[in-house]
């Protein structure tokens, strides 16, 4: 018996415990009432009368060393487990992750630019459905079925309206933003006090183009519509002229040069100095020394009263203009596709500006 207390209480001794599972098994093994300490308890009655004081002693030693090295092994798990709790594994001293934040795309930077211009001079933003029916993006913009006019604008239809004879309710990706012109005079209410109209009118649009450096099957345009009695000729210049000289670099001439439009009339399309060769000729302005920004033109009667306005009361013109050509000018992009190509060495460049 003797031998065993020895046995046990070295095994005790050497007893190390890294986790609460480890000390499971320590309290099972020496501490509970079917441990092996008990075991021996047990058979103390069996032990001879003369030696059992002397084996007795000897046991309560092992029973109190083993209690002793539970106390000391909870308090050492305790410890272990609620400082993995409080501490979080991060190693302070590492370096941070840099914050890569982007920049804003030159088209976006150039259309808020616009709107800024022309916000400046009492225009408000206005916006239009991008998935439109032939009659606003073609029929009430005096485009008739089958016009010559509509080549000007190749098109991508999503879906024929039921009927063989109704055209008008074809739908379409909208090939320019004049769309929403037509909606915006379509509002003014019969009956009710004129409110003037003067809005620019932002969005996207698309032609069936092959994607190339000069053409794109998706590209930005930025509307311009002022309706109002007295609106004349006068104020579709002086407007344009102011916009020509608060976009571009001082010194940059602007002309006139007449259009056609079928949706107004007089038409014309406006022309600035090339702002790449100052003027001299180069392949940007096919040696002409100019560039042609946007058209433009007096809003013609018959597209008003299609809205439900008086043309014989009220007059007024509209512009429109593509941003990417904006942007080309601006900042001398020589190849519409890197507004799409999320090349990020492209995009930095307008990086703070
Ligand atoms: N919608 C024309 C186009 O995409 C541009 C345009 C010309 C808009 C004259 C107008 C305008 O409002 O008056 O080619």
């Amino acid at each position: 018996m003797l031998d065993k207390v020895k046995e046990l209480h070295q095994e005790i001794e050497q007893y190390t415990i890294n986790s609460p599972e480890q000390l499971e098994q320590f309290r099972m093994r020496f501490i509970s009432r079917k441990g092996v300490i008990t075991e021996l308890f047990e058979g103390l009655k069996s032990v001879p009368q003369a030696d059992r004081r002397a084996v007795g002693q000897e046991l309560n030693g092992l029973k109190n060393l083993a209690q002793e090295r539970f106390d000391s092994f909870s308090q050492l798990v305790n410890e272990q487990q609620s400082s993995a709790r409080s501490v979080a594994p991060v190693d302070l001293t590492l370096p941070t992750i840099p914050n890569l934040t982007g920049t804003q795309h030159p088209l976006t930077l150039v259309r808020q630019r616009i709107i800024q211009i022309f916000e400046r001079i009492g225009f408000n933003v206005a916006d239009g459905p991008e998935i439109e029916s032939d009659w606003y993006n073609f029929g009430a913009l005096n485009f008739p079925d089958n016009h010559p006019a509509r080549d000007m604008q190749d098109t991508f239809f999503v879906e024929k309206a039921n009927a063989d004879t109704d055209a008008s309710s074809d739908m379409l990706l909208r090939t320019h933003t004049s769309n929403v012109q037509i909606r915006l005079m379509e509002r003014q209410k019969p009956g009710t006090a004129f409110r003037p109209i003067r809005s620019i009118m932002p969005g996207r649009v698309y032609r069936n183009e092959t994607i190339s450096a000069r053409a794109h099957c998706m590209f930005h345009q930025v509307e311009g519509l002022y309706i109002d009695r007295n609106v004349g000729f006068k104020d579709l210049k002086d407007t344009l002229y102011h916009f020509v000289k608060e976009m571009f670099e001082p010194g940059t001439r602007i002309r006139f040069r007449p259009s056609y439009f079928p949706f107004t009339e007089p038409s014309a399309e406006i022309d600035i100095s090339c702002q790449i060769c100052g003027g001299k000729g180069c392949n940007i302005c096919k040696h002409t020394g100019w560039v042609e920004i946007a058209g433009s033109g007096m809003v013609d009667p018959q597209v008003i009263a299609n809205c439900g306005i008086d043309p014989e009361e009220y007059t007024g013109f509209a512009f429109g203009m593509g941003i990417e050509r904006i942007t080309q000018l601006k900042y001398v992009v020589n190849d519409l596709r890197l507004y799409t190509e999320n090349d990020v060495r492209f995009l930095r460049q307008f990086e703070g500006l």
